[in-house]
């Protein structure tokens, strides 16, 4: 498995956070390199007694011999990246590319006003305006930025290296297939492509040096912001059912809707998926809470997720059935 792209197949928040760091520690992976959109993204990492939210660093930072990298195409707020460099202890391991474009001040601000707040409800964080920017050719890059200096390294290079030495390397995609600037579910949707190939480009890499594409998706439907959200429930029935969570990022309430089996099939269509991994199996079935192989699940989740897998054709190869990064069912090794 030298290369393997993880994408989500939703609206995003579906644990991609908690499924590339049990890939980063399980299969030893040498170079994650981070693609997608910017820090509008919030991976949620729970290893050992301690919860991690990364909005920049790869999700595989927990593996304390992995590099870092964070590829050309994500836009780089200099603060958030800063901070998670300290809070992850990885300073050391972490690369920028030089042609990160940089958010500044005033598109965080252009971000919280306007049709941007009132209608997409966005997060706020200044991406789409700096991805405006950069389109116009008027963003500033990483390589004109004093306090990035010392982390400036060329991503596409090492990550191709990488996969041409048979090193395991992983590609960290962000938000959710229906997020996408072209297959979401436009104007309610981030502003920019990232789907699989997407990501690939982030950091540099062509279609033929891709092995897997991990598709994630959680055992409900969740959204935040505007847009549509077929089967939707309220969110007092969400409080009945477990499903209510808060978003990372912004604190927003998510939005809730059962699993979509013709979203997840679409979506392993336009990301060419070659596996799928389903989180929170214990909030839809809470007997499974930290099982660890497929035998240890009950009968209705073991339906369930064959049913999955007959409708998106693909196998569900990993299971989560817990917060923690080891709370996983990995059927690779079943
Ligand atoms: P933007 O990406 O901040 O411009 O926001 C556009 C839309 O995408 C809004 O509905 C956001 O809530 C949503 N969005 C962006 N990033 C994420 C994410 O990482 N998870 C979930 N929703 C996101
Ligand atoms: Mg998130």
């Amino acid at each position: 498995m030298p290369c393997i792209v993880v994408v989500c197949g939703f609206f995003g928040d579906t644990g991609k956070g908690k499924i590339i760091s049990y890939l980063a520690l399980k299969d030893k992976i040498s170079v994650a390199a981070r693609a997608g959109v910017g820090p509008n993204a919030g991976h949620t990492v729970v290893y050992g007694d301690k919860t991690y939210k990364v909005r920049m660093i790869p999700s595989a930072f927990v593996y304390e011999k992995c590099r870092l990298l964070i590829g050309p195409g994500v836009l780089v707020d200099q603060n958030v990246f800063l901070s998670e460099v300290d809070l992850t202890h990885a300073g050391n391991r972490v690369g920028l590319d030089p042609q990160c474009a940089i958010i500044e001040p005033r598109h965080i601000e252009t971000d919280r006003s306007g049709h941007l707040a009132s209608e997409i409800g966005t997060t706020g964080t200044g991406t789409g305006p700096c991805n405006a920017d950069r389109v116009l050719r008027k963003a500033k890059l990483a390589k004109d930025m004093p306090t990035l200096q010392s982390f400036l390294t060329d991503v596409p290079f090492e990550v191709n290296a990488a996969i041409d030495g048979g090193e395991n390397v992983l590609i960290e995609g962000t938000q959710g297939t229906y997020l996408s600037l072209w297959h979401g579910t436009y104007p309610y949707c981030t502003s920019k492509d990232v789907t699989a190939s997407a990501a690939c480009s982030d950091v540099g890499v062509g279609p033929k040096k891709v092995d897997e594409v991990l598709i994630v998706f959680k055992a409900f439907v969740t959204r935040v912001g505007a847009g549509p959200l077929p089967g939707e429930i309220s969110w007092e029935e969400a409080e009945r059912r477990g499903w209510t969570e808060i978003a990372a990022v912004t604190g927003r309430r998510r939005r809730a809707a059962p699993f979509n089996f013709e979203l997840a099939k679409r979506a392993v269509m336009l990301n060419s998926a070659t596996q799928a991994a389903i989180t929170k199996i214990d909030v839809l079935f809470p007997e499974c809470k930290n099982a660890k192989s497929f035998s240890d699940l009950s009968m209705e989740a073991r339906d369930f997720i064959r049913k999955v897998e007959k409708e998106i054709s693909i196998p569900v190869t990993l299971i989560g059935t817990g917060p923690e990064v080891w709370d996983v069912v990995d059927r690779r090794f079943e």
